[in-house]
């Protein structure tokens, strides 16, 4: 039998170290909410392979509709002829996304997403400026790296510093950023170092992603909206992690009643094929010449087809309403955990439909990053059989991304591996 360990020594030697692999595991198979690796141990995931299984591993429909696309045609790429499932796709995202006049255009990843929609915002507004926030996690492509919110260990090396793009403290006020500082924040870089006229575009997740599931206060987002038509600057959500379902919304802006001017999706959307896009209103996605925009990828048929699968099957099975019921169980457990004396310290729980996570904190009550039992309570759920993902601008959340089609028992069955977890490391 093929071990785990034999995969991961010709790992070692083929493929660089600067793609980490979070467990020592090689996957065999996968089904809805559960991982066999090669030994043929079981796994329940929390990971959703990092919020893109929303709709399970291997959908019977979305699988059944890549499978169809296939036996027509591949690649052609669209920007040599049309096809229609691209057509649909664009079609049916523009009705779904909270936006009135919508167009919308497909990419293959989230970084290619995010730096198309400040692409899109710059040929629009003729501005080169961009501002993102604290602990945003934006891609790992140059731009995408320079907008991303975090240094270590994604900057290093001899990555550029971030021309044209301004870092403003993301309120997390647990760990003592108020909205007001934020806000006064914002006003200082448009004193010292660009002036709102030069800058293209705001860009914020609504629930940081990689940055530990804090989401932005309601009157932050608002006020942001404010700022944005004061000046004309596009406002920019970025949906890559936090959209299809995964919030208890089809996108998490449209927990804020307010109208992004283009949103950066991706992840779920494929339900495991690699499809990304933007989102935008229709006259600033108009902005950019034929020709500048595209990709030999985006938009691959196959892809499109098993979103247009993935749309359904949010739809049919009510995943908006089930996010939430998923959430529910997670937040009630979590705070279960945090009240206990016996279990590793928790800080701050938090959560938004199933977009849940919590913070590994030194002192009970306290809020002190512990990033060191954040490690040892993620390795210890593997041990138990749970797949976890850390996160965190202090690398001290772990985040809960059960796809949102679980199996109830299969969900309980991870939270109790989680408590046993938080059990061994007290
Ligand atoms: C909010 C957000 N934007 C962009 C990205 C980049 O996506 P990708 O890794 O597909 O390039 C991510 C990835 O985690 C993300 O969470």
């Amino acid at each position: 039998m093929t071990s785990n360990q034999s995969i991961l020594d010709r790992r070692a030697k083929a493929i660089p170290r600067g793609i980490a692999t979070a467990s020592p595991l090689a996957v065999a198979r996968a089904e809805n909410g559960e991982i066999w690796d090669v030994e043929g141990r079981r796994f329940v995931d929390f990971a959703s392979g990092i919020a893109v299984t929303n709709t399970g591993h291997r959908h019977p429909k979305v699988m059944a509709a890549a499978q169809a696309q296939a036996e027509k045609f591949g690649h052609v790429a669209f920007q040599v002829m049309a096809y229609e499932p691209y057509v649909e796709l664009a079609e049916r995202l523009n009705a779904l996304a909270p936006i009135a006049d919508a167009k919308s255009i497909f990419f293959t990843t989230g970084a290619e997403a995010t730096e198309n929609a400040v692409k899109i915002a710059r040929a629009h507004t003729g501005r080169p400026g961009v501002i993102t926030f604290t602990g945003a996690f934006h891609g790992r492509t140059q731009l995408t790296l320079a907008m991303t919110g975090k240094a270590a260990s994604y900057r290093t090396k001899g990555a550029p510093p971030s021309i044209g793009v301004f870092h403003v403290p993301f309120p997390i006020p647990h760990h003592g950023v108020t909205e007001e500082d934020s806000l006064r924040a914002l006003a200082h870089v448009f004193k010292a170092d660009v002036t709102p006229q030069e800058v293209a575009a705001i860009v914020i997740e609504p629930v940081q992603g990689e940055g530990g599931f804090y989401q932005v206060p309601t009157n932050f987002m608002r006020k942001l909206r404010e700022i944005c038509d004061t000046y004309g600057i596009c406002l920019v959500t970025d949906e890559v992690q936090s959209g299809f379902a995964r919030t208890g919304r089809m996108f998490a802006t449209e927990h804020y009643d307010i109208e992004p001017d283009l949103m950066p999706i991706a992840k779920a959307l494929g339900g495991g094929f690699p499809i990304s896009g933007v989102i935008g209103k229709a006259e600033i996605m108009d902005a950019a010449d034929p020709g500048g925009l595209g990709g030999t990828y985006g938009g691959n048929p196959i892809s499109c087809a098993a979103a247009l699968a993935v749309l359904d099957v949010i739809e049919e099975e009510g995943l908006c309403r089930r996010a939430d019921e998923v959430g529910a169980k997670m937040l009630s457990r979590l705070h279960d955990f945090r009240r206990s004396n016996t279990l590793r310290p928790i800080g701050d729980v938090r959560g938004l439909g199933a977009m849940v996570a919590f913070e590994l904190v030194k002192e009970r009550g306290g809020h002190e990053p512990d990033p060191d039992a954040t490690k040892a309570v993620t390795s210890a759920a593997l041990d138990a059989g749970l797949i976890l993902l850390s996160c965190g601008y202090y690398a001290n959340t772990i985040r809960l991304l059960a796809p949102l089609t679980i199996d109830m028992g299969h969900l309980d069955e991870g939270l109790d591996m989680l408590e046993d977890a938080l059990t061994q490391t007290s």
